[in-house]
């Protein structure tokens, strides 16, 4: 039997490789819905011929939790690619973006629409007040109808890049189908969380290239940050609020 390594382990989950086979293996009690909703949007988007790893099952785990298990793809992250050569910054995230454009540029309309997502995030939110949620919805109900496939967490760490250009996109747990300025205004969340000195150029460089008005994704951005608090990571929320209070004079 080939080695076990483990590539991540945080408090739901372990994801490790065996082989030609990387196996996501969540905790016992977390919940199994989540785990076979992973698997099924995968499966959708892997019928788009948007180059995904081969989803092979979904089964129990060897700790009691649910395990997905999905082809092992060759080649390195841009994330690790990004850090190892800084100098190639711009260039990495010219090709980053033109992958999101793809992304984006599929339909699927059988997994859930991210209007709605976003409307049960900011209903569920109780850490702000119900004003702030009113004027979060009425900006959701304002925003433009699509059926393009959004990410949900379109990072550098999920996204291989091979030296031929050819790629694939990893983690579809957070996908659904809308509206895409939704889909950049998360990256760009992602970006001034964690790696801020690139979001303002992801996020020029995004407008250029997909020709969209910088307005059109700043509009959604209280909104993904709502949905990003109701994860409740302590040290994002002092970020997190100041994009929500924009909403309430706008
Ligand atoms: N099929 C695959 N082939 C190669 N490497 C993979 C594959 N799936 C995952 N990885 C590696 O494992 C890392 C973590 O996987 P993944 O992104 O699915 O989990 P995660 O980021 O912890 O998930 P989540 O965002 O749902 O918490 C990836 O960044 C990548 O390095
Ligand atoms: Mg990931």
């Amino acid at each position: 039997m080939a080695d076990r390594v483990i590539i991540v382990q945080k408090a739901n989950k372990t994801v490790y490789r065996e082989g030609n086979v990387i196996v996501k293996e969540f905790v016992p009690g977390h919940p199994k819905a989540g785990v076979y909703n992973e698997a099924y949007i995968h499966a959708c988007v892997e019928q788009t011929g948007l180059p995904v790893p081969k989803l092979i099952s979904v089964q129990p785990g060897e700790n009691g939790g649910t395990a997905l298990t999905m082809a092992y793809v060759e080649g390195r992250t841009l994330e690790e690619q990004m850090r190892e050569a800084p100098e190639k910054t711009d260039e990495y995230l010219e090709k980053f973006i033109d992958i999101q454009m793809e992304v984006n540029s599929k339909r699927v309309i059988t997994i859930r629409n991210t209007r709605y997502k976003m409307i049960d995030a900011v209903e569920s939110l109780k850490e702000i007040d119900a004003s702030t949620r009113y004027e979060l919805l009425q900006r959701i109900h304002g925003m433009k109808r699509h059926t393009k496939l959004c990410h949900g967490d379109f990072v550098p760490s999920n996204v291989i890049l091979r030296s031929d250009g050819t790629f694939c996109v990893l983690d579809w747990a957070h996908a659904t189908h809308g509206n895409a300025g939704a889909d950049a205004a998360i990256t760009y969340m992602r970006f001034s969380l964690e790696n801020p000195e690139l979001a303002d150029k992801y996020l020029k460089m995004y407008c250029k290239k997909a020709d969209m008005a910088i307005q059109y994704i700043q509009r959604w951005m209280p909104v993904v940050a709502a949905a990003q608090l109701a994860k409740g990571n302590k040290d994002e929320e002092k970020l997190l609020r100041e994009w929500i209070s924009v909403a309430e004079y706008q």
